[in-house]
């Protein structure tokens, strides 16, 4: 948990912004894995942690914009709760350790509400998506279920993504702990992927191992597999076999719910051959282009078409692509080969505020999100700041089923030798992400580095 003042003036900033009525902000609950007392592990709702700090069930804050005031509400533990879990600190404390006045039962809670309506207040809450959160504003609020997601407030959605994009010195600290423990996943994948005959699950579960050994969850389902072309392939029952390439995805959460999120993409065996490291020079290229595009109000679109055609050049040069690259650029041909977007924003989740809404997160009145293959996945096109922390992360795939659908089509094949493309069917994938922050006058890439390039990968699986 920060110092409280910092929660303090994060209330403060959202009470200023919103203005009138007032905010409900849920945490979340222990969801259940296959009975009751058996749940999943808890992960807090990360804008309740944001603004209440608190990394505990079953608690809710209230915000009242005009007059400032402040309320926790939960409930104080049974003597039963004391046996079987533990003792925690009381509401009042719990209320005070994150710097707020008042603090309250649920039953208060409903009350508070049945108040506010009754006096035809305004009650922002920000689009739920558990279904649990869900059945409760409806009990609280009295809204049909149905009717819960409609109501959400885009006023507090539009504030609180205006203040969590910007990260502080104290949280970039906090994502670099995160990114110290990728580094360890990663790097003790790479010494895994040098011996053929190890199974993607062995590697996976060190790999999660070392996430819980760092403080904290993986920060998403960790992706490892040898079919890269699978873009988020959570599948790791394959034996790795020499002239596959190992796509690694994966990053941790640390003890302040911070992410890191990061990719790698390895030979089995540890030796690129020829082809792999000509695909994987090109995607380097355009992952070491970006940084030195990445500053204040260039937009993160411009970014990706950047990166993207430098992918189409260097396939290009290998005989995959022809013509004017630049054109096949905006006719759309490399969402043949990239389908995904260059980057997304990261912080507390690893697509960070993607619950409040990719649109809202990443593009506003001046960028719009494209339409067209590939293009239209990218999740952040707007304007960078000073202080967002984005992810760069081009990749290149070679998808069989889209190969063979885009040449039934003639699609973009004044620009795709698909001659040349049929013979890396059985390629796979390669993807490289690092988590960038935007300065002042630049950027810098977060965490100490882990191995990218052909000679440092190849030197680590040695
Ligand atoms: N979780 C996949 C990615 O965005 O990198
Ligand atoms: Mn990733
Ligand atoms: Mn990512």
């Amino acid at each position: 948990m920060f110092r409280k003042e910092i929660y303090e003036q994060r209330r403060k900033q959202l009470a200023k912004d919103v203005a009138n009525g007032i905010i409900l902000i849920a945490g979340n609950s222990d969801a259940a894995f296959n009975y009751p007392n058996n749940t999943y592990s808890f992960r807090q709702d990360s804008t309740f942690r944001y603004f209440f700090a608190h990394n505990l069930q079953d608690l809710a804050g209230v915000i009242d914009c005009e007059s400032g005031e402040e309320w926790l509400f939960g409930e104080d533990v049974s003597m039963d709760d004391i046996i079987w879990t533990g003792p925690v600190p009381s509401m009042r404390e719990r209320a005070e350790e994150a710097g707020v006045k008042n603090s309250g039962s649920l039953a208060d809670l409903a009350l508070m509400l049945n108040n506010a309506i009754d006096q035809r207040r305004k009650i922002h809450y920000v689009t739920p998506y558990r279904i649990k959160t869900i059945n409760y504003i409806s009990e609280l609020l009295h809204i049909k279920k149905d009717w819960v997601t409609a109501y959400s407030s885009v006023e507090l959605m539009q504030a609180i993504i205006k203040q969590r994009s910007v990260k502080s010195a104290e949280e970039i600290v906090e994502i670099e702990n995160a990114l110290d423990t990728a580094f360890n996943m990663h790097t003790t994948m790479m010494r895994m992927a040098a011996r053929e005959g190890t199974f993607e699950y062995e590697i996976a579960g060190a790999m999660e191992g070392l996430a819980l050994a760092g403080g904290g969850p993986v920060s998403f389902p960790i992706i490892l597999t040898t079919h890269g072309e699978i873009l988020h392939g959570h599948d790791h029952s394959l034996k790795l076999k020499k002239g596959r390439m190992v796509v690694s995805d994966a990053g941790s959460e640390n003890p302040e719910g911070y992410c890191s999120d990061i990719t790698r993409s390895v030979p089995v065996g540890g030796h690129f051959d020829a082809r792999q490291k000509a695909v994987y020079e090109t995607v380097l290229s355009a992952q070491l282009l970006v940084p030195t595009l990445i500053k204040p109000h260039v937009p993160y679109k411009d970014v990706h078409i950047a990166a993207v055609t430098r992918i189409g050049e260097g396939l290009k040069a290998m005989g995959l692509m022809k013509g004017d690259i630049n054109e096949a650029v905006k006719e759309g041909a490399m969402g043949l080969f990239m389908p995904h977007g260059l980057g997304h924003m990261m912080g507390l989740d690893v697509h960070d505020m993607e619950n409040y809404g990719e649109n809202y997160v990443g593009y506003d009145k001046k960028y719009k999100r494209s339409a067209q293959f590939g293009l239209a996945s990218l999740r952040l096109g707007r304007e960078l700041e000073k202080g967002f922390v984005i992810t760069n992360e081009p990749g290149c795939y070679f998808i069989p089923a889209l190969i063979d659908q885009w040449k039934a089509e003639h699609k973009c094949e004044a620009f795709i030798n698909y001659t040349e493309v049929e013979k890396y069917k059985d390629f796979g994938g390669i993807r490289i992400e690092d988590d960038v922050l935007v300065t002042e006058e630049g950027c810098r890439t977060l965490g100490k580095p882990i191995p990218k390039t052909v000679e440092e990968i190849e030197r680590e699986m040695r």
